[in-house]
């Protein structure tokens, strides 16, 4: 599609969760794409980067990025016209305006899904640790593959852990899910919950956000809830949802084997697929 084209239509968006476009320019090869400047900077560099030791992120805050930057993703994928796939999704890509809103941001990525279509073929866009692993195998752009990426993204929220510690790389514990499940399999969401909040934080809504991340990162997309699903579970709308994903076999501590390693085909993918060593260094 041609640059101008897909801008008008990504132009059209607009929900408070997003970062919409201010306006571009093409001229000869160059393109640019202007973008509201978000004060507060992104996510990743108050887990990781620049703002990390002032900790601003309470769990309050938190909770409300969670909810706010699903709801993003929930318009773009049921809203939109034409709905979109973000593809990108990562603690980079969320940005946060002067009141800790989440403005999910970087549609540079997205793909216009036509109608009728179930899904788009490209080549595959993303960022290793928060890629659905039939995605970076197949190369088939979902919806579920941001379901993917966007539990990925909760559960950094919610612990202040990568999503691949590149650090221990050689013992069992590679990948964020691959720490987090077996912990919430044995109820110790204590142990989950980022050190930097002093144990500041809403047993119950911990509890919700890494439940929700997990059942949005097993490896079997249609297992993956929707992001519609995934609001009202943050949100904890829904008494009877809530008791469906506590009862998730998932969590059952005998289904151990059921689970595959979400990672695993993702981590042996490497072709065009950034990794988060150059988003670490802000
Ligand atoms: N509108 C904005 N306001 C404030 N910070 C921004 C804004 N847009 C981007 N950033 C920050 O600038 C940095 C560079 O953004 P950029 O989108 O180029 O790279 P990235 O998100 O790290 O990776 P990718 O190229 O995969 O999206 C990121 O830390 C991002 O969070
Ligand atoms: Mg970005």
């Amino acid at each position: 599609m041609e640059f101008s084209v897909e801008i008008e239509i990504l132009a059209r968006v607009r929900h408070q969760n997003l970062l919409s476009l201010r306006g571009y320019c093409a001229e000869g090869k160059e393109r640019l794409i202007v973008y509201d400047y978000m004060p507060n900077l992104s996510l990743l560099s108050h887990l990781h980067g620049q703002q990390a030791a002032g900790c601003l992120l309470d769990w309050g805050r938190r909770m409300n990025i969670a909810i706010g930057s699903a709801e993003g993703i929930a318009y773009l994928h049921h809203h939109a016209t034409p709905h979109i796939i973000h593809r990108d999704i990562k603690a980079s890509n969320v940005l946060l305006d002067s009141e800790f809103q989440a403005r999910v941001a970087d549609f540079g990525f997205a793909k216009l899904i036509p109608d009728g279509a179930t899904h788009v073929t490209t080549r595959v866009k993303g960022t290793l640790g928060y890629l659905a692993p039939e995605y970076a195998m197949l190369g088939k752009a979902k919806e579920n593959c941001d379901v993917y990426s966007f539990g990925i993204l909760i559960l950094e929220l919610a612990s202040g852990r990568k999503p691949i510690d590149y650090s221990s790389l050689t013992t069992s514990n590679q990948t964020i899910t691959e720490w987090a499940l077996p912990l919430a399999r044995k109820q110790r969401f204590e142990e989950i919950a980022d050190r930097k909040l002093n144990g500041h934080f809403v047993k119950e809504e911990l509890r919700r956000m890494v439940l929700v991340a997990l059942i949005c990162t097993q490896s079997k997309p249609e297992k993956r809830p929707i992001m519609l699903d995934v609001v009202d579970l943050l949100k904890g709308v829904s008494k009877e949802k809530l008791l469906d994903l506590e009862d998730n076999e998932l969590f059952k501590p005998e289904s151990a084997a059921s689970y595959q390693g979400p990672e695993d085909s993702g981590r042996k993918f490497e072709a065009d697929v950034k990794t988060n060593e150059r988003a670490n260094a802000i």
